[in-house]
């Protein structure tokens, strides 16, 4: 004996119920969770934009297309997500908790990490002698949301040169030039010698510079320093300090240049400019993220 099937309905709500129904034996509960919602909101994104099959074809290409020019040394998927904010909105979304209690905000850690950089004492200077460009001044302090000094935290910074290349981009500087890694004294201090980064266009030569040139958007971000801070017992903190100064301050192509993370570098009054951060860390779990090149 057959059960009796019932055809299904062409209402997009009965469309969308089945769809929902696949879901439930999912395994994982917080997969299920996140497909059910992703499921939910591509329907509802497809009826409100009356999206066409040619459409949805085009935008499938494109998909393809994303994943086609990512590779060992690219990640086109990442840059998606920086440009249309995704990461950014996700970043400061995970740290609302910490941003409510004055932390400091959270920035894309983006491609240019490296692993290995070199260890550096307090005070020296990550720009080799032969690096142009006005000489910068960085101190900071690693702090905990309460304002307790953190000692023997590790800060590793990196940025780009006043030509707006990591040394890994450009056979004119020394291996590992602008990029450091310090740790803090008995009062949470660090503090190194640089010099003032440039801004850079993000890489335009895949499908994100198609989706930026059809937007009519520029492909520049503000000059900014890198860092990463690791201290046990606290979140790791990635974030960015920009340059208030530069043409495309308030206007970053990746939206990470938000709130306190915009400063003006101040004159030293020996013809360079310094700046002074604090890098204000949650309590948490100590998770080092994935470096993304060696
Ligand atoms: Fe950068």
């Amino acid at each position: 004996m057959t059960t009796a099937q019932t055809t299904p309905s062409t209402d997009p709500q009965a469309l969308l119920a089945a769809v929902l129904k696949s879901n439930e034996k999912t395994g994982n509960p917080r997969l299920k969770k996140i497909v059910e919602i992703g499921i939910r909101h591509l329907h509802a994104f497809a009826l409100e934009a009356d999206l066409t099959p040619a459409e949805l074809e085009y935008g499938l290409d494109f998909l393809a297309a994303i994943g086609q020019a990512s590779g060992p040394k690219k990640h086109e998927g990442i840059l998606l997500a920086d440009i249309l904010g995704l990461a950014t909105l996700v970043q400061l979304h995970d740290a609302r908790h910490a941003l409510a209690a004055g932390g400091t905000e959270p920035a894309l850690i983006g491609p240019f990490w490296r692993a290995n950089q070199p260890e550096r004492k307090n005070g020296e200077c990550i720009a080799t002698p032969d690096t142009p460009g006005p000489r910068l001044t960085v101190t900071g302090r690693v702090l905990s949301l309460d304002g307790t000094p953190i000692a023997g935290a590790r800060v590793e910074t990196w940025q780009a040169s006043p030509k707006g290349l990591y040394e890994n981009q450009d056979e004119s500087q020394q291996r590992m030039n602008l990029r450091g890694k310090f740790v803090t004294d008995a009062e949470g201090n660090f503090s190194f010698e640089s010099v003032r980064p440039a801004g850079y266009p993000v890489p335009a030569d895949g499908p994100c510079g198609d989706l930026l040139r059809a937007q009519n958007r520029h492909i520049m971000r503000p000059a900014h320093l890198h860092f990463l801070v690791v201290a046990p017992g606290h979140k790791v903190l990635a974030t960015q300090f920009f340059d208030a100064e530069d043409p495309h301050a308030y206007d970053d192509v990746v939206f990470g240049a938000v709130g306190s993370l915009l400063r003006t570098f101040e004159d030293d009054g020996k013809g360079g400019v310094k700046l002074h951060i604090d890098l204000r860390m949650e309590p948490g779990e100590t998770r080092v993220p994935k470096c993304p090149i060696p």
